[in-house]
């Protein structure tokens, strides 16, 4: 019998990043070399996809997952199984797992302090607020890093917003009924881009204590494929082992939600903080 050519749909990039085979439909003839030995339907590549997603969720790893390993965040456990099940074809299923794919930054609580009433600042810098005379109290603090993807490629044009305390942990938000003051320079709310190489850099100052919470920073995150709402901790703080949402997950979810402290450079104010933070997108 002869060989005929495919006639199927071409191949389509899938939401994960991957190229997604040609799809052999009723009646299609069969495909020539250059077509992937395995044909799915439909229906199973849906459940495939719906699998990897569910798998390369942003949320905590299997309890068996390992650390160490290409598989990072993942459980070998459940890709093996999925495989022995049919799920994963088998050039797919292992190239996707020989890559050396990085855990995605975990999520954290939206919070109850939205900014409202006023538009972020969009000059990367919060020490002054428009309009308004004077700087922020505080100590400065110079926060840059990068969004990238989990394959390590930076990621263009994410529209990042980033709310915080002032410097003795008060919101300018109606909803903070803290005793603490407002201070009339800093309105804490920015809205940033990354750049063409995926860095993102705001001058600000640190954020205060408030109840039971460790100094910290809300982002939300917005990719082409990925939104994510979390918080930046700070290496070193004395309340961090205490504060219930920065450990409500593993180990090395918490990880990925501390900035690192870098040395200052000539180039910064005396006595002004540098920390450095990336943030690693699930689907990008
Ligand atoms: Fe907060």
């Amino acid at each position: 019998m002869g060989r005929t050519r495919c006639t199927g749909s071409p191949s389509r990039r899938t939401s994960w990043g991957g190229t997604r085979p040609h799809v052999e439909g009723a009646g299609a003839g069969k495909c020539e070399g250059r077509c992937p030995p395995v044909v799915l339907d439909w229906g199973s590549w849906n459940a495939l996809e719906m699998e990897m997603g569910r798998l390369l969720l942003p949320t905590e790893p299997d309890a068996d997952a390992h650390d160490d390993g290409p598989l990072t965040g993942l459980s070998r456990r459940t890709v093996l199984r999925a495989a022995a099940g049919g799920l994963l074809l088998p050039a797919v299923g292992l190239a996707w797992a020989q890559s050396p794919l990085s855990r995605p930054t975990s999520e954290d609580a939206l919070g109850p302090f939205y900014p409202e009433g006023h538009a972020p600042d969009s000059d990367a810098d919060l020490t002054s607020a428009p309009g308004r005379s004077g700087k922020a109290m505080g100590t400065l603090l110079y926060l840059s890093g990068r969004v990238l993807d989990r394959r390590g490629m930076p990621l263009a044009g994410v529209q990042m917003d980033i709310w915080q305390a002032n410097a003795v942990g008060r919101y300018a938000h109606s909803g903070d009924d803290s005793s603490a003051p407002l201070d009339p320079a800093f309105l804490g709310f920015a809205r940033l881009k990354t750049d063409a190489e995926g860095r993102y850099a705001l001058k600000t100052i640190k954020p205060g204590e408030y109840g039971r919470r460790t100094p910290h920073i809300h982002f939300e995150v917005r990719g082409a494929a990925s939104r994510l709402v979390t918080q930046m901790y700070f290496e070193g703080e004395r309340r961090n082992e205490s504060d219930g949402l920065l450990n409500a997950g593993s180990a090395a979810g918490r990880a990925t939600k501390m900035a690192r402290w870098i040395e200052p450079s000539g180039h910064h104010e005396k006595d002004a903080l540098v920390a450095h933070w990336d943030v690693v997108l699930a689907f990008g």
